[in-house]
């Protein structure tokens, strides 16, 4: 990074309100070629807003854009596409009945209506070729996973000719080697001098890749930093506005009897043979790659893909589920890695998102809804899990991708389920809630929930789990306790090395 530079774009005095939430509140910005810089701040900081501004999605009520130092209006995609502005979200937005090339080229107006074919894949070749990625370019969409997915959409922008990337939350939903590939591209493109605009939630990464840090909280620039001159602890202050610790250290809850036995779980081609205890109190971690089939495993016991063999024994009884409602009236409650089907009602407010698998208890004698007390319900919930939102009457829509993740947590822990089963619970939720999620489920076990935590974050799923299930390719390499279990060993142990399975040591 040079310092000498000048910048590329230039955002100053940028405001946009939403009724009564002041979304952004004057921000400026520079955004320089050759160089990452990374948006930061908690869920509804307004990362997502400041960018839909920047490539046409939501006008700004007030302040300007330059770009090579001319005042731009940016007032839809075409138009920001045209400025050589692109983005690309956490959930690529491929055609999955296109091929990769058809993809790269679909807004290319030069293509249409009649398509020159071998000029199209020529080009769609070369451009993987300058960013060094192997994909056939006549494969569809379809079978892609998400890595290579996204890998169409920045190729997508490199054939625009963009020069200001910009990347919300694209790691989401990479395993570790996919993001360490991801970055390898973006240090090709900066090399190039794309001026990149990275948002992220994992200061580790953030900081791996980030050449300058930019914080914002409340809608507020509250500083920019080159990243090699700011600590992780300073930039979590500054986004937090408070002192929070990073890192959690589970209590150790009393056990109580079995709540879940599982035996020889099996689905032809998914998993195989699972086989494992929770107890009241205890949480049990699913760590492994991806691919591992641990969320398979989850889909399975809450009935949305059911096991074909092996046996679910929840409290004693033998289960039979085959679906997500039978499995809730047992007392199975599961929340999805997908933030796609977080299964919220985006109309309705978050009170009614909340209590809605629970309604019955909200009803009264007339079989009327309880307002009140559902919204006290819910309230407690905003306090405790800290969604931003007017109030707990706001529609779920309305909110930042973070707290309708939040609104999801709430919802689920508010079924008072017997077993409760989280997929990715942080994923997409900033640091300081993270720490308010983790301190909930541990005072959930200790209330006597038997809990399963499927993460793909090696220090979460460490620091949260009493004892830790491993999975490889859909066959579990073994279950460490928390004594035992150091990243090394988890790693090895996804990795292939079959460890000598430790469960049982506790009775
Ligand atoms: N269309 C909308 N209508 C009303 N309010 C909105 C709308 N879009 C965003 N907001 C509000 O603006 C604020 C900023 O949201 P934004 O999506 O920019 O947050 P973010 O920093 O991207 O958060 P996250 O990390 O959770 O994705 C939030 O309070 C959000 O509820
Ligand atoms: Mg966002």
């Amino acid at each position: 990074m040079k310092s000498n530079m000048k910048p590329i774009m230039t955002l100053r005095h940028i405001s946009k309100r939403f009724g009564a939430t002041q979304a952004l509140d004057d921000v400026s910005l520079d955004i320089y070629p050759g160089e990452v810089q990374a948006l930061i701040g908690e869920n509804g900081a307004g990362k997502s807003t400041l960018i839909k501004i920047m490539t046409g999605i939501y006008q700004p009520d007030g302040g300007e854009m330059r770009l090579d130092g001319r005042v731009i209006r940016v007032r839809n995609s075409q138009e920001a596409q045209g400025y050589g502005i692109a983005a690309i979200y956490q959930e690529p937005m491929v055609f999955p009945d296109l091929n990769v090339a058809e993809n790269i080229f679909i807004s290319h107006r030069n293509f249409g209506p009649i398509v020159r074919w071998k000029q199209m894949y020529r080009r769609a070749e070369a451009i993987l070729g300058q960013l060094d990625v192997r994909l056939d370019v006549r494969q569809p969409a379809r079978g892609l996973t998400l890595a290579a997915q996204q890998v169409v959409e920045i190729a997508k922008a490199i054939s625009l000719d963009a020069r200001v990337l910009i990347m919300d939350e694209p790691t989401a939903s990479l395993s570790a080697h996919e993001v360490h590939q991801l970055f390898q591209l973006v240090d090709r493109l900066r090399n190039k001098g794309v001026a990149i605009l990275f948002i992220g939630h994992r200061l580790e990464e953030v900081f791996e890749i980030a050449d300058r840090i930019t914080v914002l909280r409340d809608g507020k620039h509250i500083a920019t930093h080159l990243s090699h001159e700011v600590t992780t602890e300073q930039v979590i202050r500054e986004m937090v506005g408070r002192e929070v610790h990073e890192f959690f250290s589970k209590t150790s809850a009393q056990w109580g009897e079995v709540a879940l036995e599982v035996k020889g779980l099996s689905k032809e081609g998914v998993f195989a043979d699972i086989h494992f205890e929770v107890r009241r109190g205890e949480v049990l971690g699913f760590a492994g790659l991806v691919g591992s089939r641990r969320t398979d495993v989850g889909l399975a016991l809450f009935g949305i893909e059911p096991a074909d063999r092996g046996r679910i024994i929840l409290e004693g009884r033998e289960l039979q589920i085959r679906s997500p409602k039978q499995a809730l009236e047992a007392g199975i409650a599961y929340m999805s890695e997908d933030r796609r089907q977080l299964g919220l009602v985006l109309p309705m407010s978050i009170a009614t998102n909340i209590t809605l698998p629970t309604l019955k208890r909200y009803l009264n004698g007339l079989g009327l809804v309880r307002r009140q007390k559902e919204k006290s319900v819910a309230e407690k919930f905003r306090e405790r899990l800290s969604i931003r939102a007017p109030s707990v009457e706001t529609p779920v829509a309305q909110l930042s991708g973070g707290n309708q993740q939040k609104v999801m947590l709430a919802k689920w822990l508010n079924a008072g389920p017997k077993v409760l089963i989280l997929d990715e619970p942080t994923r997409g939720i900033d640091v300081g809630a993270k720490a308010e999620v983790h301190q909930l489920v541990d005072e959930l076990a200790e209330q006597g929930l038997a809990i399963i935590v499927i993460s793909s974050d090696l220090p979460e799923v460490l620091s949260m789990s009493d004892r830790v299930l491993v999975m490889r390719e859909g066959r579990q390499m073994g279950i460490f306790h928390r004594d035992q279990a150091t990243q090394e060993i988890i790693m090895t142990a996804a990795m292939g090395q079959p460890q000598t399975v430790l469960e049982g040591d506790h009775e």
